[in-house]
């Protein structure tokens, strides 16, 4: 099967956005403990990146959820992995994700992770995809809402490719 890239993002306006939701993280978190949780693998990049601007102190954790399984739709069910070393309980955690597109995987990490009592719990997403009939989420510190395409780059994959693209692209697939 073929593949077109067409450029949606561009890494200048990533690194435009990505700082000022890194001074919005900055800000909301002054002398509290803050906890990043970041969503692996396609969230690396994005982290990476918004971690080194942010300006308070804080500690990183990873979790690993996954409802692709190479292909361009979601399945539908979630597995979530990693999470049995996370120390949340009393930590104000910022879960950091690349895209959030039916919400299922954001949520059912949300339950997961609101389970084990953190002192609050907020969503920071890269993308958020506009879908019909999308789980409701709420992503308090958001980069850009995106139509319902299949998207690659800055760290998102098709089949674990692509995700060295330094801007984000809309991903086809031809015959
Ligand atoms: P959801 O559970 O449908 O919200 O899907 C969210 C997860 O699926 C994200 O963590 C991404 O890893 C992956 N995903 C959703 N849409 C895309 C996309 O357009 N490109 C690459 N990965 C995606
Ligand atoms: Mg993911």
């Amino acid at each position: 099967m073929s593949e077109r890239l067409a450029p949606l993002i561009s890494a200048q306006r990533i690194r435009r956005r990505v700082a000022e939701l890194a001074r919005q993280i900055t800000e909301d978190h002054r002398g509290t403990p803050l906890t990043l949780i970041i969503v692996l693998k396609g969230a690396t990049v994005f982290a990476a990146d918004l971690m080194r601007q942010i300006t308070v102190p804080f500690v990183i954790d990873f979790i690993s959820a996954s409802s692709y399984r190479n292909s361009t739709r979601s399945s539908g069910t979630v597995l979530i992995k990693d999470k049995s070393g996370l120390d949340v309980q009393g930590h104000h955690v910022i879960l950091v994700e690349d895209i959030v597109d039916t919400g299922l995987t954001i949520s059912s990490i949300i339950a997961e992770l609101q389970a084990l009592g953190p002192a609050s719990l907020d969503v920071c997403a890269l993308l958020h995809k506009r879908v019909d009939g999308a789980k409701p989420v709420e992503i308090r510190y958001k980069g850009f809402e995106v139509p319902d395409l299949f998207v690659v780059g800055y760290g998102m994959d098709y089949a674990e490719r692509h995700r060295n693209l330094p801007g984000i692209c809309k991903l086809t697939l031809g015959p």
